[in-house]
């Protein structure tokens, strides 16, 4: 642990199969912010668990988002990639933030009123405490900044509220996570549907690209994609389909939207699609390849997991402690 560097917390639900979104948007990024700051990255699967799951498939997901995460470029060795439900600390934090929440809180959270609405046979205790979870795994670990996207916005200032709460009580406890923006911010949009953002639960499979996608599968889903009838590359409000896709290529290329302008300067949408597809199966060749090895090579992974577990338990048993002596839960005889 190097302690003139700050620390970064983020993680990802267990059940995901990855689309494009979530390695543009997310994984790419903590990528390249992993020299920069000390990194926890969970496999969040308690949280996973607010919905029904199919215990067989949700273990896999689990394990292939682990696997996902080091094809990405994340290194274990260099950061504590973990499962947060081997951490009992999260779960026994959680219990004790839920008792500095207030319902009033919880009742504000946008996730959980359209999670409820998705899932109106299952409006669980747990999906309306899922951000206190949330502010469990941030705070065990002090992180001072944690990467989420725009729909995870709220439940990182709840995070702060819940923080700054227990420290006025008790001290200075928890650090203030601080979200962090990437620089790159570009939402990726449905392929079919550029209104909509892209997701892995879409009706129309052609809109998203998988992580796993083969490269023809990619091309023919570039090839599809839903565009407008003024056949000029040009980025623009009234161009969503066209502008995605430019968003795509210039997150992957570093080209600046100017220069692909120019690039397809007189150029057809059948070209530059193409050109997008191609891009795009080039970026997820090689990620693909560590994926399967690593799938295929299960002492290695198990050791990445074995590890890193230890080392987050090391650092969540640290401040839970603090928290229980302050909250005036009796110590541990030994
Ligand atoms: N709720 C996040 C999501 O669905 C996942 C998550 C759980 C998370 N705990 C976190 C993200 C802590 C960042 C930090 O995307």
């Amino acid at each position: 642990m190097n302690k003139d560097k700050k620390i970064l917390y983020s993680g990802m639900q267990a059940t995901a199969t990855l689309q494009l979104g979530n390695y543009l948007g997310a994984l790419k990024n903590w990528v390249n912010l992993c020299d920069e700051y000390e990194c926890f990255f969970g496999i969040m699967d308690l949280h996973s668990l607010t919905v029904r799951q199919n215990p067989t498939e949700f273990r896999q997901n689990a394990r292939k988002l682990y696997a996902l995460y080091v094809a990405a470029g994340l290194d274990p060795e260099k950061n504590c990639i973990y499962y947060q439900s081997h951490v009992s600390g999260h779960a026994e934090l959680g219990w004790i933030l839920d008792c500095f929440t207030y319902m009033g809180e919880l009742n504000r959270m946008t996730q959980f009123k359209d999670k409820s609405a998705k899932h109106a046979d299952n409006i669980n205790a747990g999906l309306y405490t899922y951000p206190v979870l949330m502010a469990a795994d941030i705070l065990l670990y002090q992180a001072d900044v944690v990467p989420v996207g725009a729909d995870q916005k709220q439940h990182l200032e709840i995070t702060r509220d819940i923080a700054s709460r227990f420290n006025n009580i008790y001290g200075d406890v928890f650090t203030i996570p601080e979200p962090y923006i990437g620089k790159t911010g570009a939402r990726i949009m449905s392929l079919q549907d550029p209104e909509k953002k892209m997701s892995k639960s879409d009706e129309n499979i052609n809109g998203t690209i998988l992580l796993l996608d083969d490269r023809d599968t990619v091309i023919r889903k570039f090839k599809k994609a839903v565009t407008d009838s003024d056949a000029c590359v040009r980025y623009g409000e009234d161009k969503p389909g066209i502008s995605n896709l430019m968003n795509i290529y210039s997150t992957i290329s570093k080209k600046s939207i100017e220069e692909i302008e120019r690039e397809f300067d007189g150029k057809g949408y059948g070209e530059f699609k193409l050109a997008v597809g191609e891009c795009v199966a080039d970026e997820l060749d090689p990620l693909q390849k560590r994926y399967n090895e690593l799938m295929a090579d299960k002492t290695y992974i198990n050791n990445c997991i074995k590890e890193n577990d230890d080392k987050a338990r090391y650092f969540a048993t640290k401040t839970l402690r603090k928290v229980q002596k302050k909250v005036g839960l009796t110590e541990l005889i030994r």
